[in-house]
Parts: C-alpha cells; sequence; structure tokens
C-alpha cells in the first residue's frame, strides 16, 4: 500500500481545520461569510466525527471542518482522525491547526487509509496528507506498514493462509531484514520434541510447522516473541458451533502481531537479538485429530490431558515457550487470540495482558495508554492455577465450570515458562468487529505498537 503522506511540497494542501464545541464559535467568526452561511445551512455544529468542505468561488474544495470531542471530554477519541480518509474526496490535505494529539492524529490518518484489497482492488482512497510539522514521519509510516501486514495476514481467509502461507510471509519478512530463518515441519515436530504442536496440527492436510526466525547481533539482550499461528481454528472434534466458527480465519492473529512487531524493530534497528517463534497449525477434523481426554507429552516434560481440543492455542503457544526458554531470553512475549473469555470481560478493543514482572506491568500499561493501543492488566491469579489438575496426567488444557477463562489460559502458559524468565502474554481478539476511526472492520494490530515502543525505550 503506497505511503498516505505527501513528501513532495504541496503549497495548494486543502487545509482541514478541527473545531470542538468549545472553538466553534471562533473558528466560525474567522471564515469568510459565504462559508459561515454555507457551515449553518449544512447544520454543521463541530459535532465529534462531523465533516464538512467549504466551497470557494470556483467550486472548488477550499477547507475541510471536522469536528472533535473537546479537549477535557472524557469519551475523547484521539484516532478520530482516522475517520477523514474515509469521507473526504481525493485530493492532497494538510492539518490546518491542531487536533488533540498531532502525531496520534497523524498516525490515525494513516491507519484509516487501510483498505483490504488483495480480491478486489478496488477501493483504496487516494487521500494524502502533508506531514503535520514536529511528527516523525518515518516513524509513524514504520507503524502503519507493519499494521498493514498484520491485518493482510488476518484478512487473507483460510484456503490462502495456511501455515505454509504464514511460513512464507515469515519468511518474506526474514530475507528483507536479512534474518536467519527455519522451519520444522509435519512429523520432523515429533523428532525434534515439539509432541503438542504436532498434535494440534496432525488432523489437517497442510502439515503443521514451528517457525523460527533470529535477527540482530548476538551480543544484544535477547528479545523473543511467541504467536499463536492456528491459520483456521474448527475447535477440532469439540467443534465450535457455526457462530463461533466463522471468524476463525483469525485464529493466527497472534501471529500475524509478533510479525508487525518484528517488522517494526527490525526496520527500526533496536539494539536486541530478536527471535520470532510461530506454531503455525490448522485446528482441523479428521479420523485422525486429537481427541477429548488424549494424553500427550510436552516438550517441558509434563503431561498434557486433552480437557477440550478447541482450547488449542494454548498447547501449541506451550512447545513454543518451553523453547523459548531453552536460551533464557531477557524478555519474552507471546500474543494470541486465546480465549473467548477475554472478549467476554474486556471487549473486543481492550485485550487483557498478564506478567510475572511489576516493572514491565507498569510500563506496557503507561505505553499501551501512549500509544492508543489500550491493554488492560489482569491477574496470574494463584489460587485458580489448582484448576488446571488432571487426576491422570500433569495438567488439563481446559478446566470445567469455564469461570476466569482468559485467567486459566495465561495460567496454563505460565506452567510453561521458566519462573526465571520475565514475561508477558497478551490475549489479543485481534478483529474489529465494526468500523471505527482509524480501525477499518477486520483484521486488527492490537499490542504490537505499544511493545514496539515499550521496545524503542528500552532498547534504543
Ligand atoms: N481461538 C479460540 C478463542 C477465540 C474464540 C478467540 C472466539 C476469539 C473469538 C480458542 O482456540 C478457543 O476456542 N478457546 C476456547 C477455550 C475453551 C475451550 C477452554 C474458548 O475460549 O471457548
Ligand atoms: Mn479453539
Ligand atoms: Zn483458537
Amino acid at each position: 500500500m503506497p505511503s498516505v503522506f505527501e513528501t513532495a511540497p504541496a503549497p495548494s494542501a486543502i487545509p482541514i481545520t478541527f473545531a470542538t464545541k468549545a472553538t466553534w464559535d471562533a473558528i466560525r467568526a474567522g471564515l469568510p461569510a459565504e462559508n459561515r452561511q454555507f457551515a449553518l445551512a449544512n447544520g454543521f455544529a463541530a459535532k465529534p466525527g462531523a465533516c464538512l468542505t467549504l466551497p470557494s468561488a470556483d467550486g472548488s474544495i477550499r477547507q475541510v471542518l471536522f469536528g472533535l470531542e473537546d479537549e477535557t471530554g472524557k469519551s475523547r477519541d484521539l484516532f478520530r482522525p482516522g475517520a477523514l480518509p474515509g469521507l473526504l474526496p481525493p485530493g492532497v490535505y494538510r492539518f490546518a491547526n491542531a487536533p488533540h494529539d498531532v502525531r496520534l492524529a497523524a498516525l490515525a490518518f494513516a491507519l484509516g487509509s487501510y483498505r483490504f484489497s488483495r480480491y478486489r482492488k478496488n477501493d483504496l482512497p487516494n487521500v494524502r496528507l502533508v506531514p503535520p510539522d514536529g511528527v516523525d514521519i518515518g516513524d509513524i509510516t514504520r507503524i502503519a506498514e507493519a499494521t498493514t501486514l498484520a491485518r493482510d495476514l488476518i484478512n487473507t481467509p483460510s484456503n490462502d493462509m495456511g501455515p505454509e502461507e504464514l511460513a512464507l510471509a515469515a519468511a518474506e519478512l526474514a530475507r528483507r531484514f536479512g534474518a536467519d530463518f527455519s522451519t520444522i515441519v509435519g512429523d520432523e515436530l515429533t523428532r525434534q520434541n515439539f509432541p503438542l504442536i504436532h498434535a494440534v496440527g496432525m488432523a489437517s492436510s497442510r502439515a503443521p510447522r514451528l517457525i523460527d526466525l533470529t535477527w540482530g547481533d548476538p551480543g544484544h539482550p535477547k528479545v523473543t516473541l511467541v504467536g499463536k499461528g492456528v491459520c483456521f481454528d474448527t475447535g477440532g472434534l469439540d467443534l465450535k458451533p457455526s457462530s463461533g466458527m466463522l471468524i476463525m480465519k483469525k485464529d493466527m492473529g497472534g501471529a500475524a502481531n509478533v510479525l508487525a512487531l518484528a517488522q517494526m524493530v527490525m526496520d527500526a534497528k533496536l539494539k536486541l537479538r530478536l527471535r520470532v517463534l510461530i506454531p503455525a497449525v490448522e485446528n482441523a477434523v479428521a479420523g485422525n485429530a486429537f481427541r477429548p481426554l488424549d494424553i500427550f507429552p510436552s516438550r517441558k516434560g509434563l503431561t498434557v490431558e486433552i480437557g477440550n481440543t478447541d482450547a488449542e492455542g494454548r498447547l501449541v503457544l506451550a512447545d513454543a515457550l518451553a523453547l523459548a526458554c531453552e536460551e533464557k531470553p531477557e524478555l519474552l512475549i507471546d500474543m494470541g487470540t486465546l480465549t473467548g473469555a477475554a472478549r467476554v470481560a474486556l471487549g473486543p478493543d481492550l485485550p487483557p495482558f498478564y506478567t510475572n514482572d511489576e516493572t514491565l506491568a507498569l510500563d506496557v500499561a503507561a505505553h499501551a495508554k501512549a500509544e492508543n493501543d489500550p491493554m488492560w492488566r489482569l491477574p496470574l491469579w494463584p489460587a485458580y492455577d489448582s484448576w488446571l489438575d488432571s487426576k491422570v496426567a500433569n495438567i488439563n488444557n481446559a478446566p470445567s465450570g469455564g469461570f476466569a477463562g482468559s485467567i486459566t489460559c495465561a495460567l496454563f502458559l505460565q506452567r510453561f515458562v521458566e519462573d526465571t524468565t520475565r514475561w508477558l502474554h497478551v490475549d489479543i481478539y485481534g478483529w474489529t468487529p465494526s468500523a471505527k476511526p482509524a480501525r477499518p472492520e477486520g483484521g486488527e494490530c492490537q499490542a504490537a505498537r505499544a511493545i514496539y515502543k515499550l521496545l524503542s525505550q528500552r532498547y534504543a
């Protein structure tokens, strides 16, 4: 997708004036008389999200008015300007005055220009923006491109985004940034001791695999990202109902997001040694599918009883997390679309995060807020850990009862992470159910932006 930012001089760029209820009177008073009348006739009152193009005498667009929430409003949406690319006629624009947060407004403008156009080269808005003064447009472009990668990967339907295609996307990223790349495919997973990844993926005609990408100076601090890459989640034999299965092409959202994060880290040349691990599988139904109450060994050595084949994400992550810990990274981050319970608790826009490090918790919360990439901490509540007990194996993957489903999933993963490893887990949704400013309906990049900023601060 071409950049939305106009880098050539654009003296005729059309000004966009941001107005709130509080500033509108003064802005209106400064307009030419006929435009003042035009705004009145069109009932423009600077309502948040309202957009009006004001004509010149020759009929061209002289100026755009766009309504924002009041400066102090508690429901202020800093991404509101992300609606503009969908509202404006083709052209080159510039900000005439400052929105509430000019950097986030420019970012929102770029994020709001995204359209999924793989199967229909239609609707890309031909709306460009002159980079606002004082904004690091290189960094915004880097974030927007990574967001496009995550969204495209998620939006691509499962028939064109199986484990192999996901691995190809990771290989392409590795090639672009000179990273080392390898995969372990099919029965080789068993031979190299990844029993859970193999168990979940073996029923699909598309072989499961573990994707392994490494980049950066080996002497730098090790940061490892692990992403759930379930390319389609039927639920396995504990089959999902059709309503629940409908958007399960997005079940590789964790993988898409760690690839987006990796792209930002590598493009910004952060001073860290990056590793990305993605267990890529399809949770399919077939005669050789894994079954309820099957018991498998795991890379960590724990035996795992299958309470539900639909709790597959934590299984594939478990083996990948165990591998990650073997080289003792300074920081281990995993993301995945792991539970419906996370969405029930916090809704689609606010992923819960879990960590065993208090400083990291504060840092994540601060960057999430600053980047408008919200996350909310939930506890690794020790008293619920016993709910994972199995009567016949070391652990069960799906506690009965279903209470605190996102927490018990995090506790399951914690059993596969070394106590001494600093660890962050994010239970993302990876999907925008209905379009909002800067967030078109469909696949979404969540948590990656905030974590990129956190890593930028720690490893500049
Ligand atoms: N991929 C799903 C979780 C999911 C469902 C995310 C819907 C977003 C929207 C995951 O594999 C799953 O099915 N989890 C089960 C776990 C349960 C069986 C313990 C769930 O959340 O119901
Ligand atoms: Mn599932
Ligand atoms: Zn799943």
